[in-house]
């Protein structure tokens, strides 16, 4: 894979070569570790809040959740939505190349999970380890005629869609594909994003924008996000932390 097909934020930092690496160890010490990646305690806290009662529902029903994380790198988010996980319970899991292999949680409703991303490595890691069932790899900013119709597919199909920190990365014609492959399933379904600050603002107030014409809002709320790094700190002079704000929408009746 090309890093340049990455966009990234000039005035952020780049972690490119770490989403490409073979495990998640390099994520867990370069990300997780050092700068306080907290984000999942958060993303878990807003799906438990506003999705979790109602995934409780169908499961209680007997029905499979069609769960999808897109641009999920190794799964961190993942493992915190489905699996319940904390920070310091996923910094642990991925602790060394061995533990990693092996997620040491159970998934807390039943549910089939698909994962997508550029990354062919994270996506192998994903599947392996059986954090995703079905996986996708594409560059969502050209995708293949075949990977644009399976990206297109698990978003309708999908009852839940997880994007943290990664709208950022697409298109905006890009964005609006995906969020209307997900709106047009005629049911009841759940999509939880998130923001970062102080990061390229205007595009998340035009994904914004792009979420509210076509999904029902649900909730938000604002966290701490991570520690900003050394150049970003001399980038946004007087801020030490990157904060998110974490959207939950769904569609509409
Ligand atoms: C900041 S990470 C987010 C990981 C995780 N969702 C989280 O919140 O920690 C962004 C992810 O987007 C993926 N990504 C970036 N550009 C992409 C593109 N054009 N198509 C698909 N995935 C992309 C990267 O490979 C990376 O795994």
């Amino acid at each position: 894979m090309s890093q340049s097909k990455i966009k990234t934020d000039e005035k952020k930092q780049h972690f490119d070569d770490i989403y490409v690496a073979e495990t998640p160890v390099p994520f867990k010490e370069r990300i997780l570790d050092a700068l306080d990646y907290i984000s999942d305690d958060f993303n878990r806290r807003m799906f438990d809040r506003l999705i979790l009662p109602w995934v409780q529902e169908k499961a209680g029903r007997g029905e499979t959740v069609r769960y999808v994380d897109l641009c999920a790198c190794f799964g961190n988010t993942t493992m915190a939505t489905v699996y319940g996980m904390d920070y310091e319970a996923i910094r642990h899991n991925w602790r060394d190349t061995d533990a990693c292999r092996r997620i040491e949680a159970e998934r807390r409703f039943p549910a089939h999970t698909t994962g997508i991303d550029i990354s062919g490595n994270a996506m192998a890691y994903g599947q392996s380890c059986g954090l995703f069932d079905d996986t996708v790899v594409a560059d969502l900013n050209a995708p293949s005629a075949e990977a644009k119709q399976a990206v297109d597919a698990a978003m309708e199909n999908a009852d839940v869609v997880i994007s943290t920190a990664s709208l950022v990365y697409l298109e905006t014609d890009v964005i609006k594909a995906l969020i209307d492959a997900f709106a047009r399933a005629p049911r009841e379904g759940y999509m939880l994003v998130n923001f970062l600050n102080p990061f390229s603002l205007d595009k998340a107030d035009e994904t914004k924008r792009l979420l509210l014409e076509r999904l029902e809002f649900v909730g938000s709320m604002a966290t701490r996000h991570r520690r900003m790094s050394p150049l970003e700190q001399e980038n946004y002079p007087g801020e030490e932390w990157s904060l998110l704000e974490i959207w939950v929408l769904r569609r509409r009746p």
